[in-house]
């Protein structure tokens, strides 16, 4: 592939700000909407041909950087035994949450050539497609704190407070499902590289409910049991986190080419701290893409002004949301700020 902006910021040699937005294809768009009334989310991400048609849908609207392939973190669980569910306006639910710990001893092992060979497939298909636009494609899987805490909560939580009773009340267990869990996730990611994914994102969407302590004792041996896993792929890799700016002294030991992180903390600040030889992406708040363009213009510039604080030549940073695009984000909004971008 020629070179693209988006794989030379991890050597810090791109020309320009690259840019894409994590949940790029999804309800926001009219495109999206049209497909998603005749099918359910996981009829979407398990049928190849409709996961690879979504993918290239925010890449051919908007003119992105990167493609991130269409499928979601939870499936990987299916594979451990959970069975998991999108119901309509409530998210995910899992029926069959850790309640105890010969839950725990019963989870198994499948290989993602097995139990996620429809993301595999995808991956295969929008490669061939993509030689087209010339950009990479991200593959992800994810962060086993996040994923445990869908497992145990059996759905989305705010506080994420029965994962932390568990971890405390029997943290020998808790161990024993991370390495579970770490063994899947190392498995799909190099999978996914080898079925064509040319940049892996790790999501631990949900780090910024632990404290640093437990953050450095009940997370952090795993990912970076996963990192070093992974490292075998040559695949550059992207740490990607929220609510832990309190902690970024502890994330920057993770050997990842890549820290994704969320607005509630200055991109200078955040950079200084994880190392600026590092490349960063980030790090708008997703709801500015609802204010008039002028705001959207002048939070754009703020970032991008901090980045050449640190690197006059914008080297080795990846403009991206702090977290996912909210489902009623406007269209016109979205191609405004990647113009916007590619064109500073
Ligand atoms: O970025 C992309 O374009 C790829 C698609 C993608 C999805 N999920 C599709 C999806 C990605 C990267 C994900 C990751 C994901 N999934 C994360 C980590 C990123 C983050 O946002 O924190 C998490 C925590 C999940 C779990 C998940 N999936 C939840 C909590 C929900 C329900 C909430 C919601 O947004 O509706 C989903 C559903 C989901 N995954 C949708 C999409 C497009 C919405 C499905 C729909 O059309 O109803």
């Amino acid at each position: 592939m020629p070179s693209n902006p988006f794989l030379n910021s991890f050597t810090h040699t791109n020309q320009r700000t690259p840019i894409w937005l994590m949940r790029q294809a999804g309800r926001y768009m009219a495109d999206y909407r049209r497909i998603r009334e005749k099918y359910s989310l996981l009829e979407m991400v398990k049928t190849p041909e409709l996961a690879c048609e979504i993918t290239l849908q925010p890449i051919k609207t908007f003119g992105l950087d990167a493609a991130i392939i269409f499928a979601d973190i939870l499936p990987l669980l299916e594979g451990m035994g959970f069975r998991l569910e999108f119901l309509k306006g409530e998210g995910p639910k899992i029926d069959n949450p850790i309640r105890s710990m010969t839950d725990i001893e019963k989870l198994r092992f499948t290989p993602a050539t097995e139990c996620l060979a429809f993301t595999l497939n995808t991956i295969r298909l929008v490669r061939r497609e993509l030689d087209k636009y010339n950009i990479p494609l991200i593959g992800f899987s994810g962060a086993p704190f996040t994923l445990a805490s869908y497992a145990i909560e059996g759905g989305s939580s705010k506080d994420q407070s029965l994962t932390k009773q568990f971890i405390h009340t029997h943290p020998e267990h808790w161990h024993m499902f991370m390495e579970k869990l770490s063994l899947m996730i190392a498995d799909y990611l190099l999978a996914q590289a080898q079925a064509g994914a040319q940049v892996l994102q790790i999501f631990d969407s949900w780090a910024g409910a632990l404290s640093p302590f437990d953050y450095e004792i009940y997370v952090m041996p795993h990912l970076q049991k996963i990192i070093e896993i992974t490292k075998k792929s040559e695949v550059p890799l992207i740490y990607f986190s929220t609510g832990t700016s309190g902690f970024l002294d502890i994330i920057k030991k993770l050997n990842v080419n890549a820290f994704s992180i969320d607005w509630r903390i200055d991109i200078k600040n955040a950079w200084q701290t994880l190392g600026t030889n590092k490349t960063l992406q980030g790090n708008l708040d997703p709801n500015l893409l609802f204010a008039p363009w002028s705001e959207l213009k002048k939070h754009t510039e703020q970032i991008i002004n901090q980045v050449c604080s640190i690197h006059p030549d914008k080297k080795g940073f990846i403009f991206n949301l702090g977290h996912g695009i909210l489902q009623k984000t406007p269209e016109d909004q979205v191609k405004r700020l990647v113009d916007f971008v590619k064109s500073n």
